[in-house]
């Protein structure tokens, strides 16, 4: 199998690859980056059609996984039309350009949906309340709409970051480690897994000939200080932070987002929350 990740230098792209095991991996950054981590050698703009189109006009990969895209809330907030150019143009680009026998899986996002309506299934109708969200809406149905391709929601991956800041044990650790106040949002409740559990859940659904959508669940949602308050002694950190609400915050954020799942295979499992019950 010969696969090509996209956005390897995400938080979720980063799992991906350690995760990988035997199946070598093409792991492409944002073609604009300068430094890219070890073991990421090569770049592509997914907004550039022509560049695009020349990938696959001399490679065939079997299997692309895309965790790329401008996931910052605030940034899709601040400048709409650079993330649909990235987000959704992108996405068209790829489902146009990517050979027909080339199996995708699309990395999308809890964020389709708004909150406090939940819990939400793969046919619960989405609705976003950001411009991020609304990119990862329209991005996901042009990949439903394409053969041999696969749609996977999920929400906040614990896990370690490119580089040493991205996410948001990363995030803790680095702003303790500078000094800098940190302020979490009360009212956000979502689900957390640990992110190696949740890229070895993506590599299954890779692997099969699952198509459509599928949600990648947590056995149950936690709340934002709940979550920073267990990773904070988990990794004894010593992080010390503020509480704000959401409603108090000037960029979107997620209210009670509780993803699910229609379906009763194995791959539909839920994952351990990566609080632990009490
Ligand atoms: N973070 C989470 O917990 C989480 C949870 C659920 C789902 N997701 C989904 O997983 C995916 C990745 O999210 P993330 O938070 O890990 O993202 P992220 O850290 O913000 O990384 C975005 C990735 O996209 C790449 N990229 C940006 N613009 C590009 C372009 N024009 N062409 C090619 N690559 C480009 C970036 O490369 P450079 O860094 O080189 O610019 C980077 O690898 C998204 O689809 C998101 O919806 C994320």
């Amino acid at each position: 199998m010969s696969v090509f990740l996209f956005g390897a230098n995400s938080m979720l792209g980063w799992s991906m690859l350690r995760a990988a095991g035997a199946t070598a991996v093409d792991g492409f950054c944002n073609g604009f980056t300068r430094k890219p981590p070890p073991d990421i050698d090569r770049g592509i703009h997914l907004d550039d059609e022509l560049a695009v189109a020349e990938l696959f006009r001399d490679e065939q990969p079997s299997l692309i996984i895309n965790c790329a895209g401008i996931c910052d809330v605030g940034t899709c907030e601040e400048s709409p039309d650079f993330a649909y150019s990235v987000n959704v143009d992108g996405a068209r680009i790829l489902v146009d350009h990517a050979p027909a026998a080339t199996r995708i899986v699309y990395l999308s996002s809890d964020h389709v949906f708004g909150g406090d309506a939940g819990p939400y299934r793969e046919d619960t109708p989405p609705s976003p309340i950001s411009v991020y969200g609304h990119t990862r809406v329209a991005a996901e149905q042009l990949f439903l709409a394409r053969p041999n391709t696969l749609v996977v929601r999920a929400g906040l991956w614990i896990g370690p970051s490119s580089n040493g800041r991205m996410g948001h044990l990363d995030w803790l650790r680095d702003r303790h480690r500078r000094g800098l106040p940190m302020t979490i949002v009360a009212d956000e409740h979502r689900s957390a897994v640990w992110a190696e559990d949740a890229a070895r859940r993506v590599w299954d659904l890779a692997r099969s000939e699952l198509t459509g959508l599928r949600h990648v669940v947590a056995d149950r949602i936690v709340s934002r200080p709940e979550l920073a308050t267990y990773l904070d002694g988990h990794f004894a950190i010593g992080a010390r932070f503020e509480l704000e609400s959401r409603h108090d915050r000037k960029t979107p954020h997620l209210g009670h987002v509780d993803l699910v799942t229609l379906h009763r295979d194995p791959l539909a499992t839920p994952l351990p929350s990566v609080i632990p019950p009490r």
